[in-house]
């Protein structure tokens, strides 16, 4: 199944993808030098950045960005390339680092070339010196309904990266949050039941909330748009779209950061979340996610936690501006969050799609603004430099 077939009862559209933010630099902006969301962004060479769903992270002064490689035509609506890194030392102007993660020949391969690959996402482990990428992966010629991790591995944040492994997360264990009665496998009148469902990636009637990761508890949990966290004391979690979207997981990686580590909460069930983009402000985890309208943008939420187990409370949409705007995000769904050293900068990172060309999605990147309620929220700037003290909302 192809993976406009999969989402076919979905509206296709173009979305935008914004993030920005960078800690205190001592570089000079040169003048007329900005981020510009939305705009085509050149490389160093003056190529189009190509780097789709990823994330930014800093290492010794350097920032690095990933995302996917997409290229031209309905093609591009698969892995064709892999995944590419670019580096900056201000956020502004980026060097091509070349794809660090490619897709393979062998047809064989979890990655083979026509595979889905999406959302990229690395982090640094102190521990092994590694750094570690995980992204949502589909095995060619399954549409999404494999919904996989999949994991790889460098010693160098600009790669290359290895392969390691795609799975479920969390086979064979109970979410931390759900009560005894419901931490056993189906009986065959649910189990009937749940497969007379017709699931599209989006929000369903009757969706049947404790059924999905009990039936999934052998085989491990769905797991399709996905981000990284690290928290303070260097834990970290991946938090994903499971249950055929309708509910994410967060989910502990082992110390290593190569493989889950068999614990689990869910995160509101039936709220049918993708694209989650999480950052920690004010001692609170805050949490940006899209709705399920495939690639067409709709209106993001905004979900807070005292804790990275919940409970999460959803709060809004975190955008300013016109309703007609911040019913679509702008545009644009979320793809991470980038935290930097300055306490008062952090960067929504996002795409704004173009399934029918996927070459041409942009990249909206965008600092939050923290008001005096602590809450975050977004509003949109046609340009902006992460270099230079930002000027308050009006
Ligand atoms: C929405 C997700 O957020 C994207 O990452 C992608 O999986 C599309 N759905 C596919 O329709």
């Amino acid at each position: 199944m192809q993976r406009r077939d999969f989402f076919k009862t979905l509206t296709l559209a173009t979305a935008s993808f914004a993030l920005a933010a960078c800690p205190a630099s001592s570089v000079p902006p040169e003048a007329g030098v900005s981020i510009r969301p939305g705009q085509v962004w050149r490389d160093t060479d003056g190529a189009p950045i190509n780097a789709h769903s990823g994330c930014v992270i800093f290492q010794e002064g350097v920032y690095y960005w990933f995302g996917v490689h997409c290229v031209e035509g309905d093609a591009g609506n698969s892995a064709q390339v892999g995944v590419r890194a670019y580096s900056s030392r201000d956020l502004v102007t980026w060097k091509n680092e070349g794809v660090v993660l490619a897709v393979s020949e062998d047809p064989r391969s979890p990655i083979a070339r026509d595979c889905l690959l999406e959302r990229p996402k690395v982090i640094y482990n102190e521990s092994t010196r590694r750094y570690v990428m995980w992204f949502h992966l589909e095995p060619k010629g399954q549409g999404y309904r494999g919904a996989q991790s999949a994991v790889a591995v460098a010693e160098h944040p600009a790669g290359p990266y290895r392969f390691v492994a795609s799975f479920r997360p969390d086979a064979g264990t109970w979410p931390v949050n759900t009560p005894k009665a419901l931490q056993k496998e189906l009986n065959a009148e649910e189990a009937r039941r749940l497969g007379r469902i017709h699931f599209i990636g989006g929000e369903v009637p009757d969706y049947p909330g404790d059924l999905i990761f009990r039936r999934d508890f052998r085989g491990g949990q769905m797991a399709r748009d996905m981000t990284l966290f690290v928290d303070d004391d260097q834990r970290a979690y991946q938090v994903y779209a499971s249950e055929e979207n309708g509910t994410l997981h967060v989910s502990l990686l082992s110390d290593d950061y190569l493989r889950s580590a068999g614990k689990y909460a869910r995160v509101l069930p039936g709220g049918f979340n993708e694209a989650p983009a999480v950052f920690k402000h004010g001692g609170r985890y805050w949490m940006v996610t899209s709705g399920c309208t495939g690639w067409a943008p709709n209106a993001a939420r905004l979900a807070v936690a005292d804790s990275i187990w919940g409970p999460w409370r959803q709060v809004g949409n975190p955008w300013i501006g016109e309703e007609r705007d911040t019913e679509s995000s702008f545009g644009t769904q979320s793809s991470s969050f980038l935290q930097t050293s300055r306490p008062d900068l952090v960067v929504y990172l996002a795409d704004r799609w173009h399934p029918e060309n996927p070459i041409e999605a942009r990249y909206v990147w965008l600092p939050v603004d923290f008001r005096e309620d602590g809450r975050p929220y977004l509003r949109w700037r046609d340009a902006w430099d992460p270099r230079t003290p930002l000027k308050p909302a009006p």
